[in-house]
């Protein structure tokens, strides 16, 4: 039972699942579960749910006539669902209370983020998967899914008030890195007045070696990674990114900072960092903030 106060914010404790629009279905499923390992958990020809593990799913694709990503994110609660919707509503929120969204998450609270318009699902527990975990390519789990949104401010307030997040670090005025659990980010947002929906997603690797048999496995269905591999200095992960067969940006990533403690309030010191303790900070808008390792293709950053 919680014991938040009726104004504090609610308690998300991981990223659950986020949704894709697509014209082919079929052409996206593929390349989860072939391409990218992931577990076929439920069909249909409308819709498909995919897993890395434990969770029914953590991908939803959907069918649709033109190409997108994140309209919908589902959030992990640590609290009740009851207390979650009564604190919303005394914050002002509205949410939805809903038992009919799918296979794998009977009872759901619907509430709509600002400024972007996508749904968010807020749920305390997934129906398991069934599967069993593996070794191969398929990701560890859903990372971190980042969005346009025409206010980084604005975003940040409303997922630090009203989804218990806390601020990880920015870029410049632009980018903003929030957490929800002890992962550098399992939210981002970019600054832009006109680019709309998902920057990109991203799965975890393992380890270095997990990423390598990724990547091989990518390119022998003929995925080549755009960018990467490489280091961010802001969440300091090793990263690749390329490009699924609708264009959405994928990146597979290792290493992300995580803050064990939160009253100390840095993240667990690791030798690539730029201070000691790192605490979360703005960030220069520069290469280095890009890829510690050098390179930035062109578009990388693109607002
Ligand atoms: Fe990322």
């Amino acid at each position: 039972m919680s014991t938040s106060s009726p104004t504090s914010p609610v308690s998300v404790s991981r990223l659950g699942y986020v949704n894709f629009e697509t014209p082919d279905v079929a052409r996206l499923t593929e390349y989860y579960t072939k391409v990218m390992g992931f577990a076929l958990v439920d069909e249909s020809p409308q819709q498909v749910f995919l897993t890395t593990g434990a969770d029914h799913h953590c991908v939803i694709i959907d069918k649709a006539e033109a190409a997108a990503g994140r309209s919908i994110v589902g959030y992990e609660i640590h609290e009740e669902l009851d207390d979650a919707e009564r604190r919303l509503k005394a914050a002002g929120l509205h949410g939805e209370r809903r038992t009919d969204i799918g296979p794998g998450t009977p009872d759901v609270l619907v509430l709509t983020e600002p400024a972007t318009g996508a749904t968010l699902h807020l749920y305390q527990e997934q129906d398991p998967s069934g599967v069993r975990p593996t070794f191969d390519q398929r990701p560890s789990k859903l990372g971190h899914v980042a969005a346009y949104t025409t206010s980084t401010n604005g975003m940040r307030s409303f997922y630090e008030d009203a989804m218990g997040f806390r601020w990880s670090d920015s870029i410049g005025d632009f980018f903003v890195f929030l957490r929800c659990n002890g992962d550098h980010h399992a939210a981002n947002f970019m600054q832009s007045d006109e680019m709309k929906g998902m920057h990109h997603i991203a799965y975890e690797a393992r380890d270095l070696t997990h990423l390598q048999t990724m990547i091989d496995n990518l390119a022998r269905h003929g995925y080549q990674l755009y960018w990467g591999p490489g280091r961010h200095a802001v969440g300091h992960n090793i990263f690749t990114y390329h490009k699924d067969p609708d264009g959405n940006h994928i990146e597979l990533f290792t290493q992300l900072d995580v803050m064990l403690d939160e009253d100390k309030g840095y993240f667990e010191p690791r030798p690539w960092h730029e201070h000691f303790p790192m605490r979360p900070t703005t960030w220069e808008a520069d290469a280095a903030a890009m890829n510690m390792w050098g390179p930035i293709p062109s578009g990388a950053i693109k607002r």
